[in-house]
């Protein structure tokens, strides 16, 4: 606010109209400081005024601060017969989905939409959370992954239908901002000559934007012209469709099928064709991708059953009851509401319109109790939102369609350095997934990319770019999960497991492990095939447990999800239970295989297993070893630095990064703790040899 001039001092009063309007509503504050502004200023408040929809707001905010805490109707969990679950769908059903998917794109059906208009808040970053680079080796940011990803789909439907010379079908692409994130976007995609896309293909679009109030419900003023706005929550984007009239541009061209997903998640398979598939096939107005809820404080929404037989809909985390949030379903172990919302939904362009009529007229906006800038510092005040998923109780119908969280979910919502839903931890998510697609093409990776972990023990040193050379043809065919190549996904599963014996199938969880991690013992985590496992594990007592339960000591007031691992997925159980199921001949020759592809001569020694899943590395010696139940001959050890002469410290440095993956830093730590395991899973004739090496710089080493 400027100093006021002798013109402010002789102020005309606010004009009366507007302001018996303001009175109307109960919004007169606005004008309270009036007289101190400029002529300038006060013009910018009659034009803010002038600007709003005074008779909507006043409706809306009414409406929702009335039924703020109010009792709802009482939510039921989904009935499991209403979601596609992973492990029911069979291949002839993929095969199918993924086929209708790609003819219904090349056909120019299926528009995506991108909901963009959120701040970055929570992940402390002033551009749109889009721009964001989580720190893979390529440097892409979120946009160009979406963006790449609807390329690759183009290409894919082009090649199905048998055009893969003709210019590929463009998928339209519709971003919405808001006005704090608009004019950096349309910027970002310019400047990056929108990632290989037709500019053509894209329209952006703004969602609305609506003023916070405090508890009473009057206005809270940023500045003494201008009220304090937010964006009016994703589900805004309905209001903005219709605004826009770009659901007539959709219908102009063509599109049926409308794909909105959230910009923050690393792995969203944009412009999915099964999923395409799978929605008109099932002939619903609407259909999310849903996974299992990892723990029961997961900030992820929940699908629920409002009333007694009543529709879907969302309940989202900060709604939730906690008692709700951590109630068990005691057949089965799991959490009752595990069904979590990823924010990617199908709608009909139908639905689209029906509800673009419909939420208008529904005023209550879900509230969320903020910190908000004003003429008085930071006020507490509420921000007024509609969620994406409110049309879900105006859809006719509605389908669930599980997808798989390591391939599908890794959310950037928090700073590195928060426990969860971090660029790194997304990042990792990422590796992961790519990793174990070159596995299963046939590749290999010349650095370890750790296949399952914890998001405590997330650092730099996880992420290195992995050097990989796989087979292309077989490597799309996987990512896309075509089934095609089913044998060979098998396969990298079975590779992935050999991940998860040691601490997949004993007692102690992977968390305690992992603490003893530093950053030079990447090695150590992934595990050689061939090292035998530890002492301890091998004499735990064995128990029958399910890991899909919650801890034996869960209690929802003290519950802390970074101390435990989540359970491993559905996936990683229906294998082990396929496994189990092997006749020892059929594991022999799964073994066998396996030795063959990994290029191995020595069967490898694997640790404990549960009673009944015969153990694979006595296996692989064939039927009758297996039989027999001999105890392997050690063929891997452990080379362990027990001390030195200090003058050799720089060169036992140098030697002990010549044999492991080890920086600078990190040799010099391992070396300086001895004693200390320096390399594990190394043979005896490797290891004799490095053992001569350090001894000859003066070096006391074992091989055990
Ligand atoms: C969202 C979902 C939650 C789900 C979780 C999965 C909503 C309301 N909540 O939670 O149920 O489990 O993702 O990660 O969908 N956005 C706008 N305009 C806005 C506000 C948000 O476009 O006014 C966009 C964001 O840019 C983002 C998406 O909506 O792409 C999700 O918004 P965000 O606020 O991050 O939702 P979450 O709390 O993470």
């Amino acid at each position: 606010m400027s100093e006021p001039s002798n013109d402010a001092l002789l102020a005309p009063p606010p004009p009366q109209a507007l302001l018996e309007r303001l009175k109307d509503y109960g919004q007169e504050d606005a004008f309270a400081l009036w007289d101190e502004l400029s002529p300038d200023e006060r013009q910018l408040l009659v034009n803010e005024i002038e600007s709003l929809d005074l008779s909507r707001i006043d409706r809306i905010i009414r409406c929702s601060l009335r039924s703020h805490g109010l009792p709802t109707a009482a939510i039921e969990p989904v009935p499991e017969s209403s979601v596609s679950a992973v492990e029911e769908r069979t291949l002839e059903d993929r095969e199918r989905w993924w086929k209708m998917g790609l003819k219904a794109i090349h056909e120019g059906k299926l528009a995506v939409l991108l909901l963009s208009g959120g701040q970055g808040t929570r992940l402390g970053s002033s551009d749109p959370k889009g721009c964001f680079n989580i720190g893979l080796p390529s440097g892409k940011s979120l946009f160009q992954l979406q963006a790449e990803r609807i390329l690759c789909v183009q290409r894919l439907a082009a090649q199905a239908t048998n055009e893969g010379n003709a210019a590929p079908l463009q998928i339209h692409w519709y971003i919405m901002t808001s006005p704090f994130t608009d004019e950096s976007t349309r910027k970002f995609f310019e400047t990056h000559k929108y990632f290989g896309l037709d500019a053509d293909q894209i329209t952006f679009f703004q969602q609305g934007t609506i003023p916070c109030v405090s508890k009473d419900g009057r206005f809270i003023m940023e500045t003494p012209y201008r009220v304090a706005k937010a964006p009016d929550g994703n589900g805004g984007v309905y209001s903005a469709l219709k605004s826009s009239r770009l659901l007539e541009d959709m219908a102009t061209r063509g599109i049926k099928y409308v794909d909105c997903y959230g910009v923050d998640n690393a792995l969203v398979r944009v412009a999915d064709p099964m999923f395409l598939g799978y929605f008109i096939d099932k002939g619903v107005s609407a259909a999310a991708k849903v996974v299992r809820k990892a723990y029961p404080q997961e900030k992820v929404g929940v699908f629920v059953r409002r009333g007694k037989g009543g529709p879907l809909t969302v309940v989202e985390y900060s709604e939730m009851d906690s008692s709700l949030a951590s109630a068990i379903n005691q057949e089965t172990g799991r959490l009752r509401f595990c069904w979590s919302n990823v924010c990617l939904h199908m709608f009909t362009l139908d639905f689209l319109n029906q509800v673009a009529n419909g939420l208008e007229k529904d005023s209550i906006y879900h509230l969320a109790e903020k910190k908000i800038p004003s003429i008085h510092g930071q006020s507490m005040g509420f921000k007024l939102e509609q969620f994406i998923f409110d049309a879900f109780p105006y859809a006719p119908s509605t389908a669930l369609f599980e997808v798989l969280r390591e391939e599908e979910f890794a959310p950037v919502k928090n700073a590195n350095g928060s426990n969860y839903d971090t660029p790194d931890s997304a990042r990792l998510l990422v590796l992961r997934l790519h990793a174990r697609w070159v596995v299963a093409a046939g590749g290999f990776l010349t650095h370890s990319v750790p296949l399952y972990a914890t998001v405590l023990c997330l650092g730099g040193h996880l992420c290195l770019p992995c050097q990989v050379k796989w087979v292309r043809h077989r490597l799309i065919s996987i990512c896309w999960g075509t089934g095609s190549c089913a044998n060979l996904e098998k396969m990298s599963l079975i590779l992935r497991l050999r991940n998860h014996l040691p601490n997949g199938f004993c007692r102690r969880p992977l968390i305690s492990s992992l603490g003893a991690l530093n950053s030079g013992r990447l090695n150590g985590f992934c595990r050689n095939f061939g090292q035998p496992a530890r002492q301890e594990e091998e004499e735990e007592e064995e128990v029958e447990i399910d890991q899909r339960r919650l801890p034996a000591d869960y209690d929802p007031a003290t519950f802390d999800p970074t101390e435990h691992r989540s359970p491993p997925t559905d996936r990683v159980f229906r294998l082990v239970d396929e496994i189990s199921s092997l006749t020892l001949v059929e594991v022999a020759e799964l073994g066998s295989i396996l030795m063959r592809k990994k290029g191995m001569t020595e069967p490898p020694v694997v640790g404990v297993m549960k009673p009944g899943a015969a153990g694979l590395g006595l296996a692989m010696k064939g039927p009758s070893a297996a039989k027999e139940e001999k105890k392997p001959e050690k063929t891997v050890f452990e080379l362990k630095l027990e001390s030195f002469e200090a003058a050799s410290k720089i060169k036992l440095i140098k030697e002990v990064r010549s044999f492991t993956d080890l920086g600078l830093k990190e040799a010099k730590d391992l070396v300086e703790k001895a004693p200390s395991v320096l390399k594990t899973g190394v043979s005896k004739e490797d290891g004799e040899q490095l053992v001569e090496k350090l001894k000859a710089l003066g070096a006391k080493v074992s091989l055990e």
